[in-house]
């Protein structure tokens, strides 16, 4: 298994790390003014908030909300 992106936008966490790091975003929502992602299921917002902590842009395990809280 590999999860490395927004399927419901078809954006890659990698892409939004880029955008991330340039506009010195620090969490989901931060990001979410500067980058489209997100908008559909949300089932890939713990991962970018993961991305956010760690850096990480591919992800071989699932994170899920109620994990991340
Ligand atoms: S995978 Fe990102 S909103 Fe569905």
């Amino acid at each position: 298994m590999r999860i490395d992106r927004c399927l419901c936008v078809g954006v890659t966490f990698e892409a939004l790390k880029k955008q991330a790091d340039a506009a010195s975003c620090s969490t989901v929502e931060e990001l979410r003014c500067v980058a489209e992602f997100g908008t559909g299921c949300g089932l890939c917002r713990p991962y970018v908030r993961e991305m956010l902590r760690t850096g990480e842009t591919v992800f071989d395990r699932i994170i899920t909300e109620v994990e991340d809280a």
